[in-house]
């Protein structure tokens, strides 16, 4: 069971009320998207779920426990890469099992060869394209134990084509392993191509505004974005965000 409740959680920096009696929830194996604007307070939401701070209001519960102010409970990967520069790519993707101390080592092994970087497990991030280091990044989250995955922004630095290939990896790889996953992004388009639900936030102090159930079946294919069902829900989203401003 991986099941994850916001209920009404509420922070501030200071005098800059950043998200404001926020409630949602991640069912188990699901695919959930947080879509809002840059600013909104999207990665403080994900710092709080992954214990870094404390809510002011509020609670986090993981599998009916609280893990508010608790590390370690879910396995989160930042929006920027965070492969440590000293361990090759192979070091770097058993990290979070080593941490917890369960390491298997040809599990390790097979998914590096699916994510197509087999060959470069001595190299050294520097050595690596940002997809390549992405998708490093992203093995490292499904081998750690947590059964819950935050992603943060993680394709927004890449260019279009190889955002689209990780996109299509990520979908194949995650309907493999099975894990929860909470993704953040302000790209309609991504939101829409990856989840099973949307959650739109409003503008700071963010709340939940909205939640759009996706209703295209799996896998789907890249080329669902240019169908008259897919836009039609993409402007159903659009329009939402327009009352916003
Ligand atoms: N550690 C912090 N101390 C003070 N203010 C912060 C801190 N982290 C984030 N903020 C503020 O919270 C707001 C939301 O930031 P953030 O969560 O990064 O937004 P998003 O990820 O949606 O772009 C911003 O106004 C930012 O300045
Ligand atoms: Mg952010």
């Amino acid at each position: 069971m991986n099941k994850l409740e916001i209920h009404g959680i509420s922070k501030a920096f200071r005098h800059n009320q950043v998200l404001s009696d926020l409630s949602f929830h991640v069912k188990e194996k699901e695919f959930v998207s947080i879509l809002g604007p840059s600013g909104s307070g999207k990665s403080t939401l994900f710092h709080l779920i992954g214990g870094l701070y404390e809510p002011d209001a509020g609670d986090i519960v993981l599998d009916a426990e609280s893990i508010k102010g608790r590390k370690g409970s879910i396995s989160y990967m930042p929006q920027s890469p965070s492969l440590l520069p000293w361990r090759t790519l192979r070091e770097n993707v058993v990290l979070g099992a080593e941490v917890q101390g369960e390491i298997d080592k040809s599990k390790a092994e097979a998914m590096i060869q699916k994510a197509g970087l087999g060959g470069f497990e001595h190299a050294y991030p520097h050595e690596l394209s940002g997809g390549m280091q992405q998708r490093a990044s992203f093995i490292r989250s499904l081998l750690s134990p947590q059964s819950l995955i935050c992603l943060d922004e993680p394709f927004s630095a890449l260019d279009e084509f190889t955002r689209l290939e990780m996109q299509k990896w990520l979908l194949d790889t995650w309907s493999e392993h099975q894990r929860s996953i909470l993704f953040i992004t302000h790209n309609i388009e991504e939101a829409l191509f990856l989840s099973d639900r949307i959650i739109l936030l409003t503008d700071r102090p963010a709340t939940v505004q909205q939640e759009f159930d996706v209703p295209f079946s799996r896998p789907r294919d890249p080329s669902i974005v240019l169908t008259e069902e897919f836009l039609k829900m993409k402007q159903k989203v659009h329009a939402e965000l327009k009352v916003m401003t």
